[in-house]
């Protein structure tokens, strides 16, 4: 088995680095817009629902690939599968992780613009059309943003040309702690505006008459999205985990932290709109960034709230885009034999590319359209909502049919800490409940209703 390919150095690093790659962008830009368009409580409900009978499963099927095969996302099925032709399944992990990157670095690039204009003071003293218009305007333009793009890939390069233990797990343990407490800020701030409670209500009293079946492929998606499942990032993750870690713990923490930072990014801006009587549904991708910085500058020390807003997302961003890298880079370097910095280079580039061309689809490319959506909403649509969960099906079935069952005992249960009943659980989880409930959903969202 490969060695040498170093690894993570202490459980505390693993769970910073893998929740570093579920929380990002997911949590704090797409989590509180989803829930917003499928109004509110109920969601939630709903996403918790899926995040515990597919996600965690899911996540910790990944993780006993990874941990077993100790390989990249493709070749660990080699390893566990040889002659099989189940490589497949991660290598379109890998080209879900490029397909990702090249539009997640573009949001991330538009924090960075957001970052620079509250400290320029620029979101100040502007009415609603107004932010309305600047957003427009700056992704309108066919420069700036691929330049921002650009600083975010090269910045993450710098992370991930270290390696896993001097770049990723050192990163991450320097800005998730740095997140968590700007996020606790944040939430003690928006709850404590006038009018913030019926924000919560918004948030936590379900509606069920909300809820469509289009909810429920949404719930999946953004489970799949949230947790970095469904694609070979943890496949990824935990093949550089020691023999020690336990995969039931590191999932629930994971899963855990993932869940409440997207729980209280929702508090901070819903308790934020409410209080300014804005209302939630209808405002889309948009939410963050034509709606918050109106709504900041009517606080008091607006500048402030804006600022740390933007880091908060940008070093959610950061470290999500180091976990997508590092799912091609150990691809490359593994199946391709080029070193590491040079795997790191390769995928920077391409990263560049296809940022240019989604960042683009806002102004020059606008008129490419696939299925009807535009590149930055396809590439959303297509990894999200269809590929991420295809893949966990895959990867249940995997785990649940075809992999030794002693193997996936011993990971399952660590060695027999725990007890059986716990692996029989499971194992009706990935074999049944995973498979069957995901390809319901599909199927029920594509009948007309
Ligand atoms: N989980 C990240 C988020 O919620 O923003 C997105 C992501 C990161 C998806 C890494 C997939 C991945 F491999």
């Amino acid at each position: 088995m490969a060695t040498g390919r170093g690894g993570f150095s202490s459980k505390l690093g693993v769970v910073l680095a893998t929740a570093g790659s579920a929380v990002g962008l997911g949590n704090i830009w797409r989590f509180p817009y989803i829930t917003g368009e499928n109004g509110g409580g109920a969601f939630i409900l709903l996403y918790l629902a899926v995040i515990l009978f597919f996600g965690i499963p899911a996540m910790m099927a990944e993780f006993c690939i990874g941990k077993t095969a100790k390989a990249n996302a493709s070749k660990a099925f080699e390893i566990i599968a040889p002659g099989s032709k189940w490589y497949i399944v991660g290598l379109i992990g890998v080209i879900v992780a490029v397909i990702i990157l090249g539009y997640y670095t573009v949001v991330t690039g538009w924090t960075l613009e957001y970052l620079f204009r509250s400290v320029l003071g620029d979101l100040q003293g502007k009415s609603v059309l107004e932010y309305s218009n600047m957003f427009d305007d700056f992704t309108a333009d066919p420069v700036r943003p691929i330049l921002w793009t650009a600083i975010v890939v090269f910045l993450s390069y710098l992370i991930i040309s270290k390696g896993v233990q001097n770049g990723i797990e050192k990163a991450s343990k320097v800005m998730m702690p740095m997140l968590f407490i700007v996020l606790i800020i944040l939430a003690i701030r928006s709850l404590m505006l006038p009018g913030a409670a019926a924000g919560m209500k918004f948030l936590f009293y379900p509606d069920f008459s909300k809820l469509t079946l289009q909810s429920l492929l949404d719930a999946v998606g953004q489970v799949f999205f949230s947790m970095s499942i469904g694609m070979g990032c943890m496949i990824t993750y935990s093949s550089y985990f020691k023999k020690n870690v336990d995969l039931i713990k590191t999932s629930a923490s994971v899963a855990s932290i993932d869940t409440l930072v997207a729980i209280i990014s929702a508090i901070v801006i819903f308790g934020t709109m409410f209080s300014f009587h804005m209302q939630p549904d209808e405002q889309g991708p948009g939410l963050v960034f034509k709606t918050l910085p109106n709504i900041f500058q009517q606080m008091a020390g607006g500048i402030v709230w804006a600022l740390l807003f933007y880091i908060l997302l940008f070093l959610a961003s950061i470290t999500s885009i180091i976990s997508l890298l590092e799912v091609v880079i150990a691809y490359i370097n593994e199946t391709w034999h080029l070193s590491r910095i040079k795997s790191s280079r390769i995928v920077s580039a391409i990263t560049i590319a296809l940022g240019v061309l989604s960042a683009l689809s806002f102004n020059l490319l606008s008129f490419v359209k696939i299925g009807g959506m535009g590149l930055f909403d396809f590439s959303d649509f297509i990894t999200a909502k269809v590929l991420m969960p295809l893949g966990g099906i895959a990867m249940a079935i995997f785990i649940g049919w075809r992999m030794g069952r002693e193997e996936v005992k011993n990971e399952i249960t660590n060695m027999g800490k725990y007890p059986v009943a716990i692996y029989k659980i499971y194992m009706v989880l990935i074999r049944f409940v995973v498979p069957i409930g995901i390809t319901a959903i599909f199927i029920s969202s594509l009948l007309p209703h």
